[in-house]
């Protein structure tokens, strides 16, 4: 594919297709992340690619800003013990994070080449997703990739909204006790959040986990049109956190009146 091409069709994925992605595309995303020009040439990243569905997916639980059930999370990391012995103090400073970056752009521009999806994802637990990894201490998480066949080709971004969305795959009756086990994780991993993200994330992530709670609840009462509404006005506004504060306080004071009719 043309370059200009690839730049303009990658976008950021948050809906993958549950199919695996072949080994040999993996082992050309990562070649593709290597090329990347590198502070010095110190080279200290290192890539773990995760594929095996039960570790994706302890990830993916820890990773608040993890999107779209992806079947393969690529972590780019950075050696800290080679970087300290063979960089200068830059290198730990900003030089490794950098070079990184410039890795996992070139991953996302490989990835769309391909025909694959990806979206860079840096929220995520970083006490959790090492102990996960079993990654030494001197290893550095720069960023996880989500990786993985998009589900629909991406539509253009309108106004910085998410374009996350759901499939409820069967009609279970009854709350599913791993799916509210799930939103735990997500609330509290998300309130985990308050040193490093931004504070405005906190409002977002509790619009987040009020949607999939009205999803769960949903589950069990289908018809409940006043649920569903309060679903997709929070679904349809959580987008607007950072570009729309306004909005964003629009769409949380539609959700209380919302809930108001529902008592
Ligand atoms: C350093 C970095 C961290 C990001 N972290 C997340 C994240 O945690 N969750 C997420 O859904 N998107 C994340 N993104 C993706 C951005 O939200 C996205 O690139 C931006 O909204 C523009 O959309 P586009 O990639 O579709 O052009 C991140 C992007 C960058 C560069």
């Amino acid at each position: 594919m043309e370059l200009s091409d690839v730049i303009r069709q990658r976008r950021s994925i948050r809906a993958f297709a549950q199919r695996p992605v072949p080994h040999h595309l993996l082992l050309e995303l990562v070649q593709a992340g290597a090329l990347a020009p590198s502070a010095s040439n110190l080279q200290a990243w290192q890539f773990f690619l995760l594929t095996d569905p039960q570790l994706v997916k302890k990830v993916d639980l820890f990773s608040p800003g993890l999107s779209g059930k992806p079947p393969v999370i690529l972590a780019v990391c950075s050696d800290m013990d080679y970087a300290l012995a063979h960089g200068s103090p830059n290198s730990e400073i900003y030089g490794c994070m950098m070079d990184a970056a410039m890795a996992a752009e070139n991953i996302l521009l490989k990835a769309v080449d391909l025909g694959l999806g990806a979206c860079a994802v840096k929220s995520y637990n970083d006490t959790a997703v090492r102990k996960l990894l079993n990654l030494p201490s001197h290893y550095r998480i720069e960023i996880l990739i989500s990786l993985g066949y998009p589900e629909a080709p991406p539509v253009p971004a309108v106004c910085g909204r998410w374009k996350k969305y759901y499939i409820i795959t069967n009609g279970r009756i009854g709350m599913n006790q791993t799916e509210c086990f799930e939103l735990l994780v997500y609330m509290i991993t998300s309130a985990a959040g308050l040193r490093g993200e931004p504070r405005i994330y906190g409002p977002l992530r509790m619009a987040e986990a009020s949607e999939r709670l009205c999803r769960l609840m949903l589950e069990e009462q289908p018809g409940n049109q006043g649920l569903k509404e309060l679903a997709e006005i929070i679904h349809c506004g959580k987008g607007k956190t950072t570009s729309d504060e306004e909005g964003f306080y629009q769409m949380l004071s539609d959700a209380v009146d919302k809930l108001v009719d529902c008592m």
